[in-house]
Order: structure tokens, then sequence, then C-alpha cells
């Protein structure tokens, strides 16, 4: 499909960041412009826990949203070893949690308390299956020994299938996939498991953090892998199929902490996301598949309505001029530069 312009049910972020304080203040108005809902990632320092914690953060986020937006934050739960099986159905009772998440201890950014043990969890994970809410899993292993370009594809292995395995029910987002092996493993998976896919990872591979220098703005985690990996995302992606959709995981670090001798991960992308998948399913030949990806999908697996509200997306000839950072008091969070010029933009309905 070739053309200039299009409408679609307003997307949602199925992955985000906002963090806290002054940085939730100045990234938020770019998620609250450009989608109606997103899942609320929970690694806060200390990470949202319990329900009280969901609660509390969620107020603080509705306080930052700018007056006439409207966005509705999806609270998710960080699943640790201490993890309260009660807690937890209280808190998906109430219509707060809409998922928990497992991060790998020191998988990463904010990942310290994450899960060590994973037979430590069974009982918080035999409650969600039986509730029904989602368990959404950084997937990778964060054993010295492995390989970081093989992490996501040993976790499939040793980590994964036994979860699935052990409560074929639970409901499961393989978060921000970034290989063949990742997209093979819920392609073949049972209705039950879907998986993020995030704008960076449809259009950079390994080559854009390492060629040339160093380039910390292209460095996140799961890192970008090698071309074909890419090319299997973009597949996935476009291909409409209800088990992918849109999680950006856009995740603002001040720049100074990613342009460092170790730096943080995590690219911003919240801000020109729209922009960039239209490129890229443009490109692919799949303007039609946009909506599912990115509006509907994600809904379908969360069980929860879809937008009513609609974006109109449309070609300029001259490029979207978008700031290339975003000040957060007296520091600046860099915007991911897509490295070709933006052409679509889109308004609301009204
Ligand atoms: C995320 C962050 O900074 O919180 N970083 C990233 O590179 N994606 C954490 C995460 O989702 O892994
Ligand atoms: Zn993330």
């Amino acid at each position: 499909m070739s053309q200039a312009e299009f409408v679609i049910r307003r997307p949602d972020d199925w992955h985000l960041h906002l963090r806290d304080g002054a940085m939730l203040n100045a990234v938020l108005p770019h998620t609250s412009a450009n989608f109606a809902r997103a899942i609320i990632m929970p690694n806060l320092v200390p990470p949202v826990v319990t329900v009280a914690d969901a609660t509390a953060y969620r107020e603080r986020i509705m306080a930052a949203l700018p007056e006439g937006h409207q966005f509705e934050p999806l609270m998710t739960l960080y699943l640790t070893e201490a993890t309260d099986p009660a807690d937890v159905e209280e808190g998906v009772k109430q219509g707060l949690i809409k998922a928990l998440k497992l991060y790998p201890a020191g998988a990463t950014t904010n990942s310290d308390s994450g899960v060590r043990v994973i037979e430590k969890i069974y009982p918080v994970l035999e409650k969600m299956a039986e509730i029904g809410v989602p368990l959404c899993v950084h997937g990778e292993v964060t054993d010295a020994d492995i390989d970081i370009y093989d992490r996501e594809a040993v976790f499939i292995e040793r980590v994964l299938s036994p979860i699935r395995d052990r409560f074929p029910d639970l409901r499961i987002v393989m978060e921000h996939i970034t290989t063949e092996d990742g997209v093979a493993f819920v392609n073949e998976a049972g209705d039950n498991i879907a998986a993020t896919i995030t704008t960076h990872h449809l259009i950079i591979n390994r080559n854009a953090y390492l060629v040339g220098g160093i380039k910390p703005h292209y460095y996140c985690l799961p890192v970008a892998k090698r071309e074909k990996h890419r090319l299997a995302l973009r597949a996935a992606a476009t291909s409409g199929r209800a088990k992918f959709f849109l999680g950006t995981d856009s995740a603002p670090h001040p720049t100074h902490a990613k342009e460092s001798a170790c730096g943080c991960a995590g690219i911003y992308t919240s801000i020109n996301t729209i922009s960039c998948l239209a490129h890229v399913f443009e490109e692919e030949g799949a303007l039609d598949k946009l909506e599912a990806f990115a509006s509907l999908n994600g809904p379908a697996f969360y069980r929860l309505p879809v937008n009513e509200e609609t974006i109109r997306l449309y070609k300029s000839d001259a490029p979207l001029e978008l700031p290339s950072t975003v000040a957060v008091q007296s520091e600046t969070v860099t915007v991911f530069d897509p490295g070709f010029p933006l052409h679509w933009r889109h308004e609301d309905m009204r």
C-alpha cells in the first residue's frame, strides 16, 4: 500500500518508562500527546513492588499530565521473590494492576531487586494464571558466561519455555524482542503468548552503536542484534498478526549518563515513534498493518477496549523538525535519531 494519508485508531504504548519527578514531568507530555494509554514500567528506584506503591505512582503520573491531555497509565508491579500473591490479586481486582514485570536480577537498568531464583515466584505465577493477569518478561539471562548476543535465545530455552510448560494458562508478553529466535518462539506458541517490539529495533542493527565510534544513544537493552534479526522483527511487526504489538521501551536517561565510560542503556523515542513507525511500515509496503500493530493488537491481548479516538497520518514534503534534545531541569535527554528524515506527521481527529 502506498498512500499519503490515512486514519487509524489512537495508538497505545505497551512498554514505557516514565521515571519520576522532573524526568516524569519532562517526558510524559510526549507520550500523552501521542498515545491514549501506556503500560508503565515499574523499575523506579526503589521499584514499584506493591499495590500501594503503584497507587502512589499513578497519582504522581496523573498530577504531571498536561492540562487538556487525556492519558491512562496502565500500572504494573515489579516482581520480586517477596511479591505477595494476595496483594497482586487485590491490585488486579481493583482494576489498577494490568500486568506484572519479571526482570531477571541485574538484566538491565534498575533491576537489582529482580528475580534470582525463578522457582521462588511460582506461587505468584500460579495466582496470575488463575486470575488472567499478564506477565511481562525482560527476556535475557544474566549469566556472566552467556554472550550478550545470545542472552535472549538462552532465556527462551532456560527460563521462558519451562515457565510456559509449567503454567500453560499464564498469559505472557515477551517484551522488546530483538531476535529471530524471539519471533519464532512467539509465533509457535499458543494465543496466550505475545510480544512487544520497539520502534528502534525496527530501525537499527548492532552497527548503529559500534561502527565509526561508540554511539551511546543507540545503546539499549536488549542490545540491537545483527541485520537478519532486525528483518525478522520487521516481518513480525508488519505481519498484522495479533501476537505482535508496539511497546516503545522509550527509556529516557540524562544525556551525560549515556555519554559516559559506563553509559546507561535506554533510547528515548516517545516523541517521534509514530513518524518513525509510519516510515518503517511504508518501507515494508505495510501501512495497512500499522493500526493492528500500534492500536489494535495490544488492547486485544490485554483484554481492553480499543480506543475510540482516531489520528490522521499524512506525509509532508518538508521533513519533521523535532528537537534533538529535551530539557529536564539543567540536563537534557537525547532524542532517538532514526538516521533518515521523517516525513510522516499526525494529528488528532476531532
Ligand atoms: C530500560 C531503562 O532504562 O529503564 N533500558 C533499556 O535499555 N531498555 C530498561 C529496560 O527496559 O531494559
Ligand atoms: Zn523497558
